[in-house]
């Protein structure tokens, strides 16, 4: 009581929702596409199998705000579980077992 010069609640959410609207609206960072180099890194990762499971291209769904409806984005990523072999680090989460991973993003390209 003696440091709080204003006891009770003091928050109502409402920072919360302003940041959430925020992040939502956020647009992605411009891809570097067109510049030579990140066209050809593109080509190799494209060739030698990465992009069948890194998918460099979705499209959001259904929205109620028409700004995020039906829009192409670029996770590097197709949000499945896929068994990685030897990779396999033996920690199991739910029907992730030992040798499987979600592919949530890719650090490095989203
Ligand atoms: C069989 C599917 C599959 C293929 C093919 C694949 N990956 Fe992955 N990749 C994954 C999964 C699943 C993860 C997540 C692993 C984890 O959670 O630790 C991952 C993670 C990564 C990450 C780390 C991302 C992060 O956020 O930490 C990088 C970088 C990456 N992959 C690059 C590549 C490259 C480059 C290739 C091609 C040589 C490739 N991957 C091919 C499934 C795949």
């Amino acid at each position: 009581m003696d440091h709080n010069p204003a006891p009770g609640l003091n928050d109502d959410g409402q920072g919360v929702v302003q940041f959430t609207d925020f992040m939502t609206m956020l647009d992605a960072p411009p891809r570097a596409l067109g510049r030579g180099r990140a066209e050809a890194g593109e080509k190799v990762f494209n060739d030698i199998g990465c992009s069948s499971c890194h998918l460099p291209t979705l499209k959001s769904g259904r929205s109620d705000i028409p700004a995020l409806r039906n829009r192409p984005f670029h996770p590097y990523s197709d949000f499945l579980l896929h068994d990685m072999g030897s990779l396999g680090d033996g920690i199991v989460q739910g029907d992730a077992k030992a040798a499987k991973f979600v592919l949530r993003r890719c650090g490095v390209c989203a």
